[in-house]
């Protein structure tokens, strides 16, 4: 057993009291006011060089100076919780009422404070500086709360980043790592067509804006199947259809809702511009006008393949080859995340969490909890992580 499990098992009984904490008091996103306070003061207690609240919003940042001198490099969670009523019977169940930490970044923020302290307990070993990124806001989506961490400038000069994510679709225990897509970049759409009302015996007199709508319905279903490359993914979904008023009258206006999920920019790109092109083409051959609303949110989430090889051999050493899973098919779910991976080096992962013989729950589930003994994995890889980095640099 290496130096840091030993190390973070022993943390175990405080790891799992902060835990607690976090979990039965959540706050939402951009509310995260006692959460933010809670982190400021362990971070303290941990040991850490210097704290500084108020970052992005309710964001805060702890830094580690190692002994040594060489690079900075970040490690992040979450700090936000959602809108669900708990649903578990657990003493340790949301006091919150209708708030709850069903996306487990209690978890992650406790795996970070451990880290913290795991790292000022190896302060001689480290070559560098370490960054202890806690930011809000993760399930605001399209703005959330990375980018308010950015623009903060403290991680202008951190050479990567690294994060984790608890995962219920992979065994307790387990390090799912994949270099390049991981997680999808998801908008939304909502498309309106003008057209003209008229006795629906006299359709010649109207633009009948259901059949303009069916037609850009079945028109886009070629975006996917014609116009993205075979080996990329893309997903083009029209949730909501409405049109009409009465039987008898040609529809004026026909409203299209929808999301567009996608796993690289340039195919993002290709699908907004194509899907306004088809409704120019749409109006101009018969009439109408409409309108477009696509609102981009959080962008894919791509592993830069260095680091996520770098996780990937921190995991084994720290927990063996059977116990690390190459992760073959990105999940669609997006992550803001992606925002630092756009701008800097670096590599997110899963960490599983379904039990065997416990029933499973899927993230954002009033139902959804992890075993405990989680915790000291999260503390363990995130600070062995950020020493190999500093230590390869
Ligand atoms: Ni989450």
């Amino acid at each position: 057993m290496t130096k840091i499990v030993e190390s973070a098992k022993a943390l175990m009984p405080k790891l799992v009291e902060i835990r607690r904490d976090f979990h039965e008091y959540p706050e939402t996103s951009q509310n995260e006011v006692e959460t933010s306070r809670k982190v400021a003061s362990y971070l303290k207690e941990m040991g850490c060089d210097q704290v500084i609240e108020n970052v992005g919003g309710h964001g805060v940042i702890g830094i580690i100076k190692g002994k040594k001198n060489g690079k900075t490099v970040a490690l992040r969670a979450d700090m936000d919780a959602l809108q669900i009523q708990e649903m578990n019977d657990v003493e340790y169940k949301s006091r919150n009422d209708g708030v709850m930490h069903a996306c487990g970044h209690d978890n992650h923020m406790t795996g970070l404070l451990g880290a913290a302290k795991l790292l000022c307990q190896n302060r001689d070993e480290i070559c560098g500086t370490v960054k202890l990124v806690f930011q809000p806001a993760e399930e605001f989506s399209p703005v959330g709360g990375s980018r308010g961490m950015l623009e903060s400038g403290y991680l202008d000069d951190i050479g990567a980043i690294f994060g984790l994510h608890v995962w219920p679709d992979l065994p307790h225990g387990t390090v799912g790592i994949k270099a390049g897509p991981l997680m999808a970049a998801t908008d939304h759409f909502t498309i309106t067509i003008h057209g003209k009302t008229a006795h629906g015996a006299k359709p010649d007199q109207g633009i009948d804006a259901v059949v303009l709508g069916a037609q850009f319905v079945m028109a886009a279903q070629s975006i996917v199947s014609r116009k993205v490359n075979p080996l990329d993914n893309a997903v083009v979904t029209f949730g909501i259809f409405n049109a009409g008023t009465r039987y008898n009258i040609i529809a004026g206006e026909c409203v299209l809702d929808g999301t567009v999920r996608t796993l690289n920019e340039k195919t993002r790109d290709m699908i907004e511009e194509t899907m306004r092109k088809l409704l120019d083409g749409l109006c101009l051959q018969s009439g109408a006008t409409a309108d477009i609303v696509y609102g981009r949110g959080y962008p894919a989430l791509v592993n830069h393949a260095e680091d996520a090889a770098l996780v990937r051999r921190t995991a084994v050493s720290l927990f063996g080859e059977e116990n690390v899973e190459d992760v073959q098919d990105p999940a669609m779910p997006a992550e803001d995340f992606s925002f630092y991976l756009k701008e800097k080096k670096g590599a997110f992962v899963w960490l599983g969490t379904a039990k065997e013989g416990k029933e499973v729950w899927p993230l954002h589930n009033s139902r959804f909890d992890v075993d405990e003994d989680i915790l000291w994995r999260g503390a363990a890889l995130l600070a062995q992580t950020a020493m190999d980095y500093l230590a390869e640099k």
